[in-house]
């Protein structure tokens, strides 16, 4: 069973609103996309990286990634269609059992040991694992007006994090369900969800932040600088 890391980085970060993609603004001196790889390099030396780019992406440096092996993917316009064009690309090479760790290029503060985690995780359950975070807050939801309507109980609410794993041929088969449906989903365990599975749930670091607003810059560099020194090169 090979393992093949699977990163979407065709986002143009819009919500950051920066003068580029946010996968390569700086992050104590390295783009994200750089910092996030070497991460996934770490835990998998030996794996096999598709990473997933717009096609018209002028911003991007193959000197950044320190796979032996990986190839170059077209993004599609929404992430899940990025994520499948990568699917699509290793057809002849992967192996149904071939287990598939999909990991955002904007989470670079993801841990090695959460890596080994859900990798391990994922090899075991017949429905695929993802890494989450109890969440921590308590949930309100709102009329649409902007008063609360409701407060939701957060027992048993995690956030969904990344990578989420999965075997090539399950993951191949939700999301070519999901594209078909037409539904719009945002991770790739919803997917599997839809078939009638239950991924396993990772209980991760909470500090695995997607880099999404302005603000979350200073904080994923402060998380980078409090981890252990192995982990911020
Ligand atoms: N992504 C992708 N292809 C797309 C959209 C998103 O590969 N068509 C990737 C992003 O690069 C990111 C991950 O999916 O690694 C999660 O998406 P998000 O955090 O929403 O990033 P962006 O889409 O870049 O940001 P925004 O939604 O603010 O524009
Ligand atoms: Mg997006």
């Amino acid at each position: 069973r090979h393992l093949w890391l699977i990163v979407p980085a065709a986002g143009q970060g819009k919500r950051m609103g920066a003068d580029r993609p946010k996968q390569y603004l700086e992050l104590a001196g390295r783009p994200i996309l750089a910092r996030t790889l070497t991460r996934l390099h770490q835990a998998f030396p030996e794996a096999r990286l598709c990473l997933c780019l717009d096609p018209d992406d002028d911003w991007f440096d193959a000197q950044w990634v320190p796979f032996a092996d990986w190839r170059r993917t077209p993004g599609g316009a929404e992430r899940v269609d990025s994520v499948a064009g990568a699917l699509a690309a290793i057809a002849e090479e992967a192996g149904a059992d071939d287990l598939v760790l999909v990991h955002d290029v904007a989470r670079p503060c993801v841990t090695v040991d959460d890596l080994h985690r859900l990798r391990d995780a994922a090899r075991e359950a017949a429905a695929g694992a993802i890494l989450a975070a109890p969440v921590a807050d308590t949930m309100k939801r709102d009329d649409g007006r902007g008063h609360i309507r409701a407060t939701e109980p957060r027992e048993g609410l995690w956030h969904a994090l990344t990578p989420q794993g999965f075997g090539y041929a399950l993951l191949c088969r939700a999301l070519e369900a999901a594209r078909a449906r037409g539904v719009a989903i945002t991770d790739e365990a919803s997917a599997v969800e839809a078939l009638g599975l239950a991924p396993r749930l990772v209980s991760g670091r909470r500090d695995n932040l997607k880099v999404t607003h302005p603000d979350d810059l200073s904080l994923a560099g402060w998380i980078l600088a409090g981890q252990d020194a192995p982990y911020c090169n």
